[in-house]
């Protein structure tokens, strides 16, 4: 981990920004999954306003992420989190994360901090850092943070289940819970044992979700075949 140096991005990592997109891009086919739409532009507003932690291995990008606040500052979002392929597996996310947490922590300090994610490891560190899984009733209700979902390929689960649910598992942290807890509650947290059900509900989800949009897809094809042959259409 030495090998990185993870900083706060400032004007001198602006050169870096396409090739931080094109990872992102490049990352998001192998995955699947779509993108919430992310110009140049808007990352480099990212790193003029100081919210934005970049990591590098030399000259070399390495990895990446952001934060958006929403609903009217009450909410914070660290997203767009990415790390270079070969830069995997060394904690580089983890450490980017805690990062992105701590100047979450200090430029909103009173905000909840969030995110959504169909990643076990990002699951694993959000956890690590006190996040909960929560019901996506817990999470912003700011139309322009969920406008962001449209590009995903998930989008119409989200839709159809009226924005309560989708592949991802939304996760929340609460300032003032958490500085309660490291007051000394005697409940001490097992996140691994709460990751372990949160694995085995996405999983779950996964299945139900998908299965009866196959179902719906099927069905939507049947309706039409009928239709055709009734109306010659
Ligand atoms: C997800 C991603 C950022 C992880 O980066 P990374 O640097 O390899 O992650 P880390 O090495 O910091 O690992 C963090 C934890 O997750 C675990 N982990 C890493 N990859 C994992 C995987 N594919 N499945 C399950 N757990 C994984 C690690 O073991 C580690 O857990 P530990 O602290 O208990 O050891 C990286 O794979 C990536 O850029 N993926 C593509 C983009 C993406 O998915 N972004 C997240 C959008 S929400």
């Amino acid at each position: 981990m030495n090998d990185f140096k993870i900083s706060e991005a400032t004007k001198e990592h602006l050169p870096y920004v396409d090739v931080i997109l094109k990872t992102i891009k490049d990352a998001a086919k192998v995955r699947g999954t779509g993108i919430a739409k992310r110009s140049p532009d808007y990352l480099i507003a990212k790193i003029n306003e100081g919210k934005a932690i970049i990591a590098l291995k030399g000259d070399e990008f390495a990895g990446f992420c952001y934060l958006e606040s929403w609903g009217g500052k009450q909410f914070v979002a660290n997203s767009g989190l990415i790390v270079v392929e070969k830069f995997r597996g060394q904690g580089l996310a983890k450490a980017i994360k805690r990062k992105a947490f701590e100047l979450s922590r200090e430029l909103f300090p009173n905000s909840k901090i969030f995110g959504l994610t169909t990643g076990l490891a990002v699951m694993k560190i959000n956890s690590d850092l006190g996040y909960r899984p929560v019901t996506f009733s817990e999470l912003t209700d700011d139309d322009e943070f969920w406008k962001g979902c449209r590009s995903c390929v998930n989008y119409d689960i989200l839709v159809r289940t009226n924005r309560n649910h989708c592949l991802c598992t939304g996760m929340l942290y609460t300032p003032s819970k958490e500085e309660d807890e490291k007051g000394g509650s005697e409940e001490k947290r097992d996140s691994t044992k709460e990751l372990d059900v949160v694995n085995r509900w996405v999983k779950f989800k996964q299945f139900v979700l998908l299965r009866r949009g196959n179902i719906q897809k099927k069905n939507l094809k049947q309706k039409r075949s009928i239709l055709s042959t009734l109306f010659s259409i």
